[in-house]
């Protein structure tokens, strides 16, 4: 939810925090601020909204010294303001901080009762008091912080810094990522690698509950027991780190434009060219072996798991199960030792997911992780991490990981139904043609892209839509939803067309468009009927279907969205670039920050 980032370096630190941070924002933007060490004295400079604000502070009141720490927030405990914004300080320590201290009320009832005073809202603020009353008992800035961590629940990654220290960073991760990068005498610690890449591209990823002390020559990393510990240095691909908007107005554009590049090479990477057979990495995976598949993910995630559930019962003949992650683990699930838990996150830090992988250990046959940062804490704690190759995804609105994330599992679903023998050889090849030929057609559909953003002009005037989907256009009708409403503030709902008459009918009137995903497939009839008993009752239909579709329904249809023809699997696939072109010029029409909508963060790394 927040980024955080450290530097002991030989130059002003200021600039490379503030280009670090411009890096994580999109982990966070209600607040920035980046402390340094400057004549062996700490000095903050926060500001609260964009980090150009804070960017604009120092312009005018710049902010000396060689080692400093910096973060962006996305506000959990204390509003968005100066006063509750990150570093935190108290005497002699500044900290940063990513994540919730789930106990911090009764540290600060122990702080208050050794007349320890608050001046912000914010459960980081303790974490800083109390290094300091450990100091002022005589411990050392390490040991302080160490003590400090010891007492902390919850959910953290911090950076520590201290008065007179030039040559010190404390780091601690647990629950939430944190990575050392690697200088030629210079060190850096960053929530993230794509913080880090201008600098390095040596990186140490903290495990779980890992402390680390940090000078400009030396990394010693200790487990939480207090153990030595030695942690693989890696060569972060730098390319895999780019994060710039090329020619696009947004990052939302760019990533929604290379979809065909990126779903060709998720393709390409689990169907090697030639063969039908999809291959995985590691080769003990057997479907044949296992009784049940339960899915579980969050937000976009979510909706892929639920497509993929329709691909694993109709192709595999597997029974599945799909939860969102925050119920999941609470409903406690019994989980046998023949099913397979299957976790979806374009970040892999998703808190609730990765709480709900942890459900599974020592439960499922076999946990296997969909993520687009194969370095991922979820991907780490899977027994198979499947990458995506999505490329790094700035915008908050998940795009191209999505498209790759059902290339990917469609691709699973067929492993399944090879290992169970429910497809002949001719159907697998059937299916693996189509894979082939999805980039050609994904780049047919953003063709539509100008017809698209003429219906979201219509669109970004409606105070309510309804997205209707049947079948496996069901999950993505309740994904365009989602698309639109946290990019353009619009209230929008996904349906089950079959399940309109049933209630929801009675929001229709002139005022509501109604969004219909139907391709011409074995339901579009039935689609087609729902679509009429909106209309009837002067309901506004956008229909996205096809040549066919729209030549048999496109009467008395408000527009159209008109999309090449696909094999049926393969329809959520390519029918997500409408839904994601709808919500995009939607939000542009409207004037809303597309990459950074209000009250959102990228990655959910609080439960
Ligand atoms: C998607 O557009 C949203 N930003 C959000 O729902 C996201 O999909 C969800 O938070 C899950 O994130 P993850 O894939 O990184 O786990």
């Amino acid at each position: 939810m927040c980024g955080i980032v450290g530097v002991l370096g030989s130059h002003e630190a200021a600039p490379i925090l503030v280009e670090a941070l411009k890096r994580l924002e999109y982990r966070g933007y209600d607040s920035a601020g980046i402390a340094t060490v400057n004549d062996g004295a700490l000095a903050r400079r926060r500001a609260v909204g964009k980090l150009v604000n804070l960017s604009d502070l120092l312009v005018h009141d710049p902010l000396r010294g060689k080692s400093g720490i910096g973060h962006t927030r996305w506000a959990t405990h204390g509003a968005p303001s100066v006063k509750n914004a990150h570093p935190h300080k108290a005497g002699p320590v500044a900290v940063v901080h990513n994540g919730i201290v789930e106990n911090y009320r009764e540290l600060r009832a122990e702080l208050a009762d050794h007349g320890v005073g608050f001046v912000t809202d914010t459960d980081t603020e303790t974490v800083a008091l109390l290094t300091e009353q450990y100091m002022n008992e005589g411990l050392s800035p390490v040991e302080a912080a160490f003590k400090t961590i010891d007492q902390l629940q919850g959910a953290f990654a911090l950076a520590f810094l201290f008065d007179g220290q030039d040559d010190l960073i404390v780091a601690a991760r647990k629950g939430s990522p944190l990575a050392i990068g690697h200088g030629d005498g210079e060190m850096y610690v960053g929530s993230d690698a794509i913080a880090l890449a201008p600098l390095t591209d040596r990186i140490t990823y903290l495990e779980e509950g890992d402390r680390a002390v940090l000078t400009r020559t030396t990394l010693e990393i200790r487990t939480e027991a207090g153990e030595l510990a030695n942690r693989e240095i890696r060569q972060i691909q730098l390319d895999r780190t780019r994060v710039d908007k090329g020619n696009h107005k947004h990052y939302m554009a760019k990533e929604i434009a290379e979809q065909p590049i990126v779903v060709a090479e998720a393709i390409r990477s689990y169907l090697p060219t030639g063969g039908d057979q999809v291959v995985l990495p590691g080769d003990d995976l057997d479907f044949a072996k296992l009784d049940r598949l339960t899915m579980v993910a969050c937000g976009t995630a979510f909706y892929a798991c639920l497509t993929a559930k329709y691909w694993f019962e109709q192709l595999a003949k597997m029974p599945v199960e799909v939860d969102i992650a925050s119920e999941f683990r609470y409903r406690e699930p019994p989980i046998s030792d023949r099913t397979l838990a299957l976790f979806v996150s374009q970040s892999g830090e998703t808190a609730d997911t990765l709480a709900a992988l942890r459900y599974c250990e020592g439960k499922a046959d076999k946990i296997v992780s969909v993520v687009n940062v194969p370095e991922s804490s979820i991907a780490r704690e899977s027994d198979l991490a499947l990458p995506i190759h999505a490329g790094v995804e700035i915008g908050v609105a998940s795009t191209k990981a999505f498209t790759c994330q059902l290339s990917v599992l469609l691709m699973l679903a067929l492993k399944a139904a090879a290992d169970r023998g429910t497809l002949t050889d001719e159907e697998l090849a059937d299916h693996a043609a189509a894979l082939r030929g999805l980039p050609t057609v994904l780049n047919a559909a953003l063709d539509q892209n100008e017809s698209i953003r003429q219906s979201a002009q219509r669109l970004s005037e409606a105070r309510d839509v309804l997205f209707l989907g049947r079948g496996l256009m069901y999950p993505l009708a309740m994904e365009g939803a989602l698309k639109l409403k946290e990019i353009s503030y619009i209230h929008a709902e996904g349906y089950a067309s079959g399940e309109l008459k049933h209630g929801p009918i009675a929001l229709i009137d002139k005022h509501m468009p109604v969004v219909v995903m139907a391709p011409r497939d074995a339901v579009f009839d039935k689609t087609v009927s729902n679509m009429q008993e909106v209309m009837a009752r002067k309901g506004k239909v956008i229909l996205v279907s096809d040549d066919d579709g729209i030549a048999d329904a496109e009467d008395g249809v408000w527009s159209t969205i008109r999309m090449p023809h696909v094999h049926t699997s393969l329809a959520p696939i390519l029918y997500s670039v409408p839904a994601q072109l709808l919500a995009y010029h939607t939000a542009v029409a409207k004037g809303t920050d597309v990459d950074q909508p209000r009250n959102l963060a990228k990655s959910v790394t609080v439960e």
